[in-house]
């Protein structure tokens, strides 16, 4: 990590910073341009986003080669549409921040090289951001909420629960010992031939079922632990769907009354494991309200002496998700923030604003940072207990 070069009190750190973002971990190809005024708050000039379902469809999830070669042809343009969206030219910014893990190395590699080039030729700082750091800060950019908070991140390759303590000090609660939460909706989606990408069109059939009409688990209920498993409840889904087919062919009203208990397990076995977390936190937190720690602070905290839970990644876009873990926050007293959906799922001011916050800090990378495919929040978190195959992972 090297000290920014005019980090403390120059006229750069009077004014707005303006931060292009980079984001090719995955199958989203996206640029975007934000500006953080010097009181923390953000404000998103531009946000350009291009997904690869076409590209990916045909294989029923996401092939890493097709993806890095997608993010290889496209990203020049995505980056020049955010630039000329949010009227900034390069030479007009600030610094160059870019997802550089965990992720899909080849995509990773396309957008950490192109970031490493713009930040080269136009002498700028480059801020290597962790995708998953990203998640956990865009309410900064939305809410202007500051750590620390209680933080659920549900998407396509995490499920954790985190303390957030601060740019870049985490403390990771839980995590899931197989499946991630979006894996398990994508999975259940190409079981029941819903299409991709699973979790909206999961949560299109659940609209008209009703929960009940098949029998589903709730993983991990009660565990001391707040951990995750997702892996046997899919499971499962597949066994009901084959006992119904057993019978005959599946409805459209059969699909909707599974998937419509598939989110209800999911919803109260979130809930569970989230009120696990809050106990955790309310003793880490001891009895007074959310402690605001005053590097932290940056002069605004609008959201009042309120413990905060965020929920944050894809799976966060899930209205009936949303529902259950509201409840389940406000039945504490806590407050629950969600980014709109947008900036749910993967998008590139939510790296832009991650690197802003960096930068504001002076933390900058060299540009012999090397991308990486494995890259935990918190480096000190223990494999869960009975993990299976994504025990270890972030
Ligand atoms: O955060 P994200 O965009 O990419 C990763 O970093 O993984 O999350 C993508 C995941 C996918 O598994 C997708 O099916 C899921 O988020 N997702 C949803 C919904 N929208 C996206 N899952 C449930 N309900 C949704 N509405
Ligand atoms: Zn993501």
């Amino acid at each position: 990590m090297l000290p920014r070069a005019d980090a403390g009190g120059s006229a750069a750190d009077q004014r707005h910073a303006l931060v292009l973002g980079i984001e090719t971990s995955c199958d989203e190809t996206a640029a975007a341009v934000v500006a953080r005024a010097p009181d923390g708050t953000g404000r998103i000039l531009s946000n350009v986003v291009r997904g690869q379902w076409e590209e990916h469809r045909r294989y029923g999830g996401v092939v890493p080669e097709i993806a890095a070669r997608a993010h290889a042809e496209c990203l020049d343009e995505i980056v020049m549409l955010a630039l000329r969206e949010a009227a900034v030219d390069l030479a007009g910014l600030d610094a160059v921040a870019v997802t550089a893990g965990p992720g899909l190395i080849g995509g990773l590699l396309v957008g950490v090289t192109t970031a490493k080039a713009l930040a080269l030729v136009h002498r700028l700082p480059l801020v290597a951001v962790n995708h998953l750091e990203a998640h956990a800060l865009t309410v900064g950019l939305t809410e202007g909420l500051r750590p620390p908070y209680l933080l659920l991140l549900v998407s396509g390759g995490h499920t954790q629960l985190l303390i957030v303590n601060g740019v870049g000090r985490y403390e990771r609660l839980g995590t899931t010992i197989d499946d991630a939460l979006g894996e398990a909706f994508d999975k259940v989606a190409k079981l029941l031939d819903l299409g991709f990408p699973g979790g909206p069109a999961v949560e299109r059939a659940a609209a008209a079922g009703r929960p009940g009409q098949f029998v589903l688990p709730r993983p991990m209920i009660g565990r001391a632990e707040p951990h995750f498993s997702f892996a046997g409840l899919k499971t499962a889904v597949r066994r009901q769907a084959q006992q119904a087919q057993a019978r005959g062919p599946l409805s459209n009203a059969d699909i909707a009354d599974l998937c419509a208990e598939f989110q209800a397990a999911v919803c109260e076995s979130l809930a569970d494991r989230v009120r696990r977390a809050m106990a955790i936190a309310d003793a880490r937190w001891g009895a007074g309200p959310s402690p605001q720690r005053p590097e932290d602070h940056r002069g605004i905290n609008r959201q009042g002496p309120h413990r905060h839970l965020v929920v944050a990644g894809g799976v966060a876009a899930n209205r009936q998700i949303h529902r259950a873990v509201t409840e389940t926050a406000e039945a504490r007293g806590w407050r629950l923030h969600v980014p709109p959906a947008q900036l749910c799922t993967d998008n590139g001011a939510m790296i832009a604003w991650a690197g802003a916050e960096r930068l504001a800090l002076g933390l900058i990378d060299g540009l012999d940072f090397e991308p990486r495919a494995r890259w935990p929040l918190d480096a000190q978190a223990k494999p869960a207990l009975g993990g299976g195959r994504h025990g270890a992972k972030a």
